[in-house]
């Protein structure tokens, strides 16, 4: 992290504050690292550390769990008294500034030395204001747009106590049967790592210290998104080669762009639990990528490593600080262990000092020091929390993060007038708007589709409401993808009585839009599916209602790709509109009447059926690629009964206009060393309407001293062209496009031939060649 200070002076004061000594770090207005700024910075953390005991130190290691969001069986007890006693460094999940300024209080003016506490909470798409989910998000393809949304909920979340957020989660996953495949960016690396970098920025801003910035937390170090099967929690199993050049880059990324906070993840990193795993925190994380902030562990990772056969709890407790964590989420393993650990020389008070000092420079760098309230000002949470602008700015966002999956028919967009049936059990649901995390969220402030398409719709569209059926067959299941508040409570009608109702309905409208897929629980956290297709109940509805040969138009509620291989067949209008959060029903209706062009491109491959997991475009050839993408050959690598291409394919999405990209050209054919290549194509709208079009760059090294993929996104652009618009797009090709980890690991650019592949989705694209000479 970098500082610079506007007041210097940074000196110990003893200043009388009702009654009770407080120990203040006169200003931490540090906004660069001049060596002067560190250097104060440094002098009074090592003057603290050195007046405080050892149970002290440990304590600021302690990170207990509030009460609102619970991730865990575990959860902390008596925290008043804990926090009198000095045994706790921060809370997770203690919402609102009266809470927050309670326990803070305690903090500054009943313990010995008067440490601040730090306030975490998972602000993963929002805070009050709640944005697509970050899925959704990363279907927008513009960074800015998204730095604006953590920024967003920076300011809402800080005028309302929290200055730690557990956000971004940049975890790659190709395997949308797991769940929190919802609250990543897809499966590419490198649109991940601009995406990271953007909520990094977005959430810090330039000065951590200033009242309406908190830390970032980049998780989860690493790897989280490749268990085994999709399963949460489950093995993960890569090779470094992978790791390095797949995997690695969002983590680094975030760093690099001064994220002040890492939390392990639970999985295993080659055989040891990222949580003891020193290779990973220390030897990558910290001397490799020189990653200076704080590292947490993940709600009781610690603990959990008992479970996964590492020892009891005293050796992992030893294992988690010698590898390099900082603080202790929930478990409080530390608290309970490192005192013995450090009479019996399994961990060394150095160790204890780092953890300690990391915290403690956390808490340096928010300003807590100077200011243990700062985040705690109740005029701003009047102020600055849901206002009309940020809900603008959401309903904005979301309209861009929908995805037009099908028009066949042209059936959108809708006309603003006539009948529509509205039409499954998603209809008319707020609560289920938001998607997963929104803890902090009030659910009744969504806007459900009923109310976006009769706000937007205006009064000559008449809508006409049918829940049509449950939204699982098995109400356990159902129970299980609606929790939290977010209950689509459960008809006790007889499925084929619902569906009749619903298509007396469908008959009395113009046209049909059916609200169906999954609820805002089953995905995110814990919400593994091994089926991934939209739940069967519904889908029978579905097909009753194309009985009916209205106009039918499916949007569809997701956390996750689902298999559309039916409704792909069968449906003519598919709009993907992810859970878009509170303002998401008028932005659906926004798209729906056409009066926002969809221009969302999926950033995870919608794959034929979950056999064909993981499916993702940037894999490598193999020594019997496959002759025809389509058919079948046999010794090849393709499927008897599927082709091996995703149903929708990395990068896609339509618009209700069209676009035309030319074959791109390059001004030289040979890049030499610090040399670059202009690639040029000309985009063209070529339909009827304004509209939005992500221009897509990927390269291809042909041979390479390890196998390479067959394509990776190099580079993107979004543009909005009027109809009959023409632009000139160009990119610049340097070294750095084409470098990648060796088997030495080491990152290298290495001569050969390369194609390039511009078009507007990893599918369709159009190519052109050149090669890398070194002299
Ligand atoms: C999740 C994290 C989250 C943490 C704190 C865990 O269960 O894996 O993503 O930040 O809880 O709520």
């Amino acid at each position: 992290m970098k500082f610079r200070r506007q007041f210097f002076l940074i000196i110990f004061l003893f200043i009388t504050f009702n009654g009770f000594t407080v120990h203040a770090q006169q200003s931490s207005r540090v906004t660069s690292a001049s060596g002067q700024d560190s250097a104060t910075m440094n002098k009074f953390l090592s003057d603290l550390l050195g007046r405080m005991t050892l149970e002290e130190k440990i304590g600021q290691l302690n990170l207990l769990t509030g009460e609102q969001a619970i991730t865990g069986s575990s959860v902390n007890k008596d925290a008043e008294g804990k926090i009198l006693k000095g045994q706790v460094g921060g809370f997770l999940n203690i919402i609102t500034v009266a809470k927050i300024r309670k326990a803070q209080e305690i903090a500054v003016t009943k313990t010995r030395l008067k440490i601040p506490l730090i306030f975490g909470l998972d602000v993963i798409h929002g805070y009050k204001t709640i944005f697509p989910i970050p899925l959704a998000l990363s279907a927008t393809w513009d960074p800015k747009l998204i730095e604006k949304t953590a920024r967003i909920a920076a300011q809402e979340a800080t005028a309302d106590g929290i200055n730690w957020t557990f956000s971004p989660m940049v975890d790659i996953s190709r395997d949308p049967r797991w769940g929190r495949v919802a609250e990543g960016s897809g499966e590419d690396p490198y649109l991940g790592a601009e995406i990271a970098k953007a909520m990094v920025k977005g959430y810090q801003g330039d000065d951590l210290s200033k009242e309406n910035t908190l830390l970032a937390c980049v998780k989860h170090f690493a790897l989280y998104g490749a268990s085994e099967s999709g399963r949460d929690y489950n093995t993960v199993d890569m090779g470094r080669s992978r790791m390095y050049n797949e995997y690695f880059l969002p983590y680094k990324a975030a760093i690099d762009a001064g994220a002040a906070s890492v939390m392990a993840s639970f999985n295993e990193v080659d055989g040891i639990p990222a949580t003891a795993n020193k290779w990973l925190l220390t030897d990558v994380l910290r001397k490799e990528w020189g990653f200076s902030g704080m590292l947490v562990t993940d709600y009781t990772g610690i603990n959990e490593m008992i479970d996964h056969g590492l020892g009891g709890l005293q050796e992992v407790s030893a294992k988690a600080l010698n590898a390099g964590i900082d603080m202790d989420m929930v478990g409080e393993g530390f608290i309970t262990t490192l005192t013995n650990s450090l009479e019996e020389k399994k961990v060394s008070e150095k160790d204890i000092d780092r953890a300690c000092r990391m915290v403690l420079e956390a808490k340096y760098k928010l300003g807590l020091f100077e200011d243990p309230y700062r985040y705690c000002n109740e005029q701003r949470a009047e102020k600055e929390i849901f206002t009309a602008d940020h809900r603008a700015f959401a309903r904005k966002v979301a309209g861009k993060s929908v995805v037009l999956l099908k028009n066949e028919k042209q059936t959108l967009p809708l006309k603003k007038s006539g009948t529509i049936a509205l039409i499954g059990p998603l209809a008319d649901s707020k609560a289920n708007m938001v998607g997963t995390w929104s803890v902090s969220a009030n659910l009744n402030t969504a806007v459900s589709l009923k109310e976006g398409l009769e706000q937007v719709g205006g009064s000559k569209v008449r809508i006409l409401l049918a829940k049509g059926s449950n939204l699982m067959q098995d109400s356990a299941q159902q129970t299980r993808g609606t929790m939290f508040g977010r209950t689509i409570p459960r008809d006790d009608r007889n499925e084929n009585e619902m569906i009749k109702e619903a298509v007396a309905v469908a008959m009395k409208a113009d046209v049909i839009v059916a609200a169906l897929g999954e609820a805002s629980e089953m995905s995110g956290e814990s919400a593994s599916r091994t089926d991934i297709n939209v739940p069967q109940v519904q889908q029978r509805l579905l097909e009753a209602l194309l009985k009916t040969a209205k106009p039918l138009v499916l949007v569809l509620f997701n956390g996750r790709p689902l298999d559309l291989s039916w409704e792909n067949e069968h449906v003519p209008s598919i709009l993907n509109a992810w859970f878009g959060g509170t303002e998401s029903g008028l932005a659906i209706a926004d798209v729906l009447f056409g009066d926002v062009n969809p221009g969302g491109k999926i950033t995870a491959s919608f794959p034929r059926n979950v056999g064909q997991i993981p499916v993702y475009y940037n894999h490598k050839n193999t020594g019997r690629p496959q002759n025809d993408k389509h058919g079948f050959t046999k010794y090849r690598s393709n499927y008897l009964d599927a082709s091996n291409e995703p149903l929708f394919p990395f990068g896609y999405g339509l618009s209700y206009t069209t676009f035309g990209i030319t074959a791109p050209m390059v001004d030289k054919k040979v890049l030499s060393p610090g040399g670059t290549i202009k690639v040029k194509v000309d985009v063209k709208n070529t339909g009827t309407r304004l509209g939005e079009e992500v221009v897509q760059l990927y390269i291809r090294d042909m041979a390479g001293s390890i196998t390479r993929p067959v394509k990776e996104l190099k580079k993107f652009t979004k543009i909005a062209l009027m109809p009959g618009e023409s632009r000139e797009i160009s990119f610049t090709i340097t070294e750095e496009d084409i470098k990648f980890y060796n088997a030495d690991l080491a990152y290298v650019a290495e001569p050969g031939d390369f194609k390039i592949y511009v078009g507007n989705s990893a599918e369709q694209v159009k190519e052109v060649d050149f090669s890398y000479l070194k002299n």
